[in-house]
């Protein structure tokens, strides 16, 4: 039997109760027979980016968390929208990558959950595409309407929200074993 594939979730909320956070811990539930799935909710313990400090003297929480994408088989970004684009934890965190090739050809997953989300959905996109991350339209979701989509736990309320979340989740396990 092969391993176990192991996908780094990464929540762009970093609120207690966090819907986003809420959603990848679902997922981490719902496909723990496939696959591992390693929560990541530091972005906010990163320092701000500094191109000054983007050498190989970098942070230590920097460097760990570089580590963490570079093992992943897989990446998940779960982010809601803040005022009309990422929360600046996670554009933060993604400013951290440019200058690496980590997320290049990096199977990955994007979704947003948010109030509307379409301009966080583009951004995320843009940034995503800039590090070369391998997603494609079947691994990237907008969630719009988020709060009353889903439960506290993170469980899609209706059933074309499980499935939109099953097609995201499922695309991306499967661009995974395509390449291992
Ligand atoms: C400062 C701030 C700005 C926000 N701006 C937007 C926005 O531009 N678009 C949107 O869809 N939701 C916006 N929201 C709502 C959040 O996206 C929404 O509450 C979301 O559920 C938060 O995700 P979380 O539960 O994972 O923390 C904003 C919330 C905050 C706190």
């Amino acid at each position: 039997m092969t391993p176990k594939k192991n996908i780094l979730a990464i929540s762009g909320s970093t609120r207690r109760n966090s819907i986003n956070e809420s959603i990848l811990k679902f997922i981490k539930e719902k496909y723990s027979a496939e696959v591992n799935v390693e929560l990541f909710t530091g972005i906010d313990s990163l320092p701000h980016f500094n191109p000054d400090l983007d050498n190989e003297q970098a942070p230590a929480s920097v460097k760990a968390f570089r580590q963490l994408v570079r093992k992943a088989d897989g990446v998940i970004i779960c982010t809601p929208e803040y005022v009309f684009s990422l929360p600046g934890s996670l554009k933060n965190a993604l400013e951290w990558m440019v200058s690496t090739i980590i997320f290049a050809k990096k199977p990955t997953a994007l979704i947003v959950a948010s109030g509307m989300g379409e301009k966080a959905f583009e951004s995320l996109q843009l940034i995503m595409r800039t590090l070369e991350a391998n997603f494609t339209g079947d691994t990237a979701l907008l969630i719009s309407g988020a709060r009353s989509r889903f439960d506290a736990a993170g469980m899609p309320k209706d059933e074309p929200t499980a499935q939109e979340l099953d097609r995201a989740v499922s695309s991306l396990l499967k661009v995974i074993e395509k390449i291992k």
